[in-house]
């Protein structure tokens, strides 16, 4: 695929290079030379993009997170591997991909909530809408198994697939030399790849930096607002543009369609992944975190909709005026509802120039 071809070309030129691998701790407790910290970004880089890792196959990360979409799938849902048949009695998906079992046949599944952007994702502390993984190395753990995203496993088809390729074991024995694959070092490969898909060079970036030039004067006028009369950045403060909280706007709720259907509570659910690796949830449901879900970072947004944990903004030009003129209401009635969100009373030149900034300076250079 073009995209592969080239950010391949990209890391062949030295173009794509790491900004700093905090997430990175490899199972072998040694430190690593650059060599090997290249060795693994060019395998988690692969790795995103292989598609025999799904059962059925024709699924990598990159089909959800597509660099030519903005690192995500421009659908208000993710959608996942496709045409089989959900097993009611195991709740799961038969890994060969057959239809032979009883239960609901898919055509295509969803998600059930929005697929964010990898741009910048190294931001946060940790992942998903609702902050139950830990960081990215942590996170890449988890979609490989989901029945609605690869369908699939670690040790029956990620590790042998990735033993039986010579190249894939020329970068594993570069990067960690040693033979013995392990998912730790895969995910961890993983994360390193997805650390380099950063982007701090917008005009805002610039302008901050010192250069007056960089904004336009209607970008300016956005940018003041944004820190000011709109009291955006209670929120999405610099310089990530996010609190890495976790808020109620009055996002319609949908549920998670199309699975398990209901309400979707975000982080009042209570799952959290981050001490166990394996996916169970440790953490108690907290009725006070009620439709709260992660300060998305802002960069990149313009080519990262729709927009929201369950795409319900269509637009970018939807998704401010929605943010600047009070959410939606609390329809649940939790009473989460965060009280930053209020109709800031912008005028329509205001909330053009408002709507201009975000769009428009926060915009870097798109790696394609
Ligand atoms: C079927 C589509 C799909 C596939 C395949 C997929 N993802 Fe995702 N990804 C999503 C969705 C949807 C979410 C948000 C889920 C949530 O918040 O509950 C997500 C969340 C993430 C996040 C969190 C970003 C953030 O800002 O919190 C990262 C990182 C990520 N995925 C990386 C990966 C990696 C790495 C793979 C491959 C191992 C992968 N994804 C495969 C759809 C997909
Ligand atoms: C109370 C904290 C808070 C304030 C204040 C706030 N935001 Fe947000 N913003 C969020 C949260 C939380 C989300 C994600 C909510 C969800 O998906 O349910 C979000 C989502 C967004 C999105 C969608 C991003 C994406 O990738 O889906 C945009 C754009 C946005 N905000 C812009 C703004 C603007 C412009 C303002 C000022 C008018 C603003 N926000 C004020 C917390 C806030």
């Amino acid at each position: 695929m073009k995209a592969r071809t080239l950010l391949q070309t990209l890391f062949a030129a030295g173009i794509i290079f790491p900004l700093g691998l905090a997430s990175c701790s490899t199972d072998d407790p040694v430190m690593i030379s650059a060599d090997q910290q290249q060795a693994m970004i060019h395998l988690g880089f692969r790795l995103m993009f292989d598609e025999e890792f799904s059962r059925p196959n024709g699924f990598s990360c990159g089909t959800c997170h597509d660099p030519q979409l903005g690192w995500g799938d421009h659908r208000p849902q993710g959608k996942g591997v496709q045409d089989h048949t959900l097993d009611t009695a195991t709740g799961s998906i038969p890994h060969d991909g057959t239809l032979a079992v009883a239960g609901p046949r898919f055509k295509t599944i969803l998600t059930g909530r929005n697929t964010p952007t990898i741009y910048n994702s190294h931001v946060f502390p940790n992942s998903f809408w609702d902050g139950r993984a830990g960081d990215l190395a942590h996170q890449a753990n988890f979609p490989v198994g989901g029945f609605n995203e690869m369908n699939s496993d670690w040790s029956l088809d990620v590790i042998p697939i990735v033993e039986a390729n010579t190249e894939y074991m020329e970068l594993y024995l570069a990067a960690f030399n040693n033979s013995s694959v392990s998912q730790l070092n895969l995910v961890n490969s993983i994360g390193a790849y997805e650390e380099t898909i950063s982007v701090f060079d917008t005009p805002y970036d610039k302008y901050i930096a010192g250069d007056a030039t960089a904004m336009t004067a209607a970008e300016i006028a956005g940018m003041d607002l944004f820190f000011g009369k709109a009291a955006c950045s209670l929120c999405h403060t610099a310089p990530m543009l996010t609190d890495l909280g976790y808020h109620n706007i009055g996002v319609p709720d949908y549920g998670q369609i199309p699975l398990t259907g209901g309400t979707d509570l975000g982080r009042g659910a209570g799952d959290d992944w981050t001490a166990a690796p394996a996916g169970a949830s440790t953490s108690t449901p907290n009725p006070a975190d009620d439709y709260k879900f992660k300060t998305p970072q802002l960069r990149m947004a313009k080519v990262t909709g729709p927009y929201f944990h369950n795409g319900f903004a269509a637009t970018i030009e939807d998704a401010v005026e929605f943010m600047a003129t009070g959410g939606g209401t609390d329809l649940s009635g939790s009473g989460t509802k965060a009280p930053e969100i209020v109709d800031r009373g912008l005028t329509l030149q205001e909330l053009a120039d408002l709507t201009t900034f975000v769009r428009d300076a926060l915009m870097g250079t798109e790696i394609k």
